[in-house]
């Protein structure tokens, strides 16, 4: 089938379903061509942005191209929809490098110290959390926490990147656990190729390992944020080449937002939102309103739900 003729077709089933479609920037570039460019995607983000399209949108569906941590947020934000994924056996190493009982054990070693999760955490773990926070408002919500310490879950390498600059710009301690993404922890067994990228600017993701990210302390150009940071700041530089330590296709957004610059990366893709493709997305949206739909709904149970949308509901207020 031709490419507008699929784009057509998915349209229709859309309009006819009452289905709005959200993609994460990690998608491959066919699961980012949006509506606005004659595609099918009605909002191609971060996870701050996507959670935010959820949580606004009118339709009774979302379809959401991502992993399931993130589509289990769309439906805590907004749980009059039914949320489908193309594949939600979708995971995530951070998600699953921790749940509630560790939380609670971590509660008990530091008593009064608050929680401020990554979202990048499943329910289950959410219904521990004070709050949420995602790559985009990390220092904003750990600045919002009245309390000089905060314990934060589950990313170590983010969380060490955080660190400094929460304790000087906040006066803050972070107390961390032994999470990572196995993405950004891989850039580790590339170092060689980004000691090469002398006259590039680095673009790390918080969650790279900080035996990369010091080389910024030591004298090169570049930035460490979360991916709309990453995004914001290669709009903004003069600069011409950049190294991207990040999911590689992050490079699809950078490349159509900044047609005149150079992207070298490793190339490293994430095999859980991989696990999303044209095939399943058609599938799932087929099945919406079926009694196949099951296969690609996520769900929650209700006691989970009352308690894990409160940190995330409490992030998006401190977020406005
Ligand atoms: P952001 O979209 O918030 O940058 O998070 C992406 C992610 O899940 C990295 O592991």
């Amino acid at each position: 089938m031709k490419t507008n003729d699929l784009y057509s077709q998915i349209n229709k089933i859309k309009k006819e379903k009452d289905v709005v479609i959200l993609s994460h920037y990690y998608m491959s570039n066919d699961l980012q061509v949006e509506t606005k460019d004659g595609g099918f995607v009605d909002f191609v983000g971060d996870s701050l942005g996507l959670s935010i399209q959820a949580s606004q949108t009118k339709a009774n569906n979302i379809l959401f191209c991502g992993v399931r941590f993130m589509a289990e947020t769309a439906l805590l934000v907004n749980e009059t929809k039914q949320v489908f994924m193309p594949d939600p056996s979708a995971g995530c190493s951070l998600a699953s490098s921790i749940n509630a009982k560790d939380v609670i054990e971590l509660r008990k070693k530091y008593p009064g110290v608050p929680v401020m999760g990554y979202i990048n955490t499943y329910a289950e773990t959410k219904t521990q959390l004070d709050v949420c926070c995602t790559s985009r408002n990390a220092i904003k919500i750990a600045a919002s926490l009245p309390s000089d310490k905060i314990i934060f879950v589950p990313d170590l390498y983010m969380g060490q990147n955080l660190q400094m600059r929460v304790q000087k710009e906040l006066g803050k301690e972070l107390i961390l656990w032994n999470g990572a993404c196995e993405v950004h922890e891989a850039f580790a067994s590339h170092n060689s190729g980004m000691k090469r990228a002398i006259d590039a600017e680095f673009l790390f993701h918080w969650e790279v390992p900080k035996t990369l990210t010091s080389i910024l302390d030591d004298g090169a150009k570049g930035m460490i944020g979360g991916t709309t940071d990453i995004l914001s700041y290669v709009k903004k530089s003069p600069k011409k080449k950049f190294y991207l330590a990040s999911e590689c296709d992050l490079g699809v957004a950078l490349k159509k937002e900044n047609q005149d610059k150079e992207f070298i990366t490793p190339c490293i893709h994430c095999a859980y939102m991989k696990q999303n493709n044209m095939v399943k997305l058609l599938a799932a949206l087929k099945a919406i309103g079926s009694d196949q739909q099951q296969k690609y709904q996520v769900t929650i149970d209700k006691k989970t739900m009352q308690k894990a949308k409160m940190p995330v509901l409490r992030m998006l207020e401190l977020s406005e």
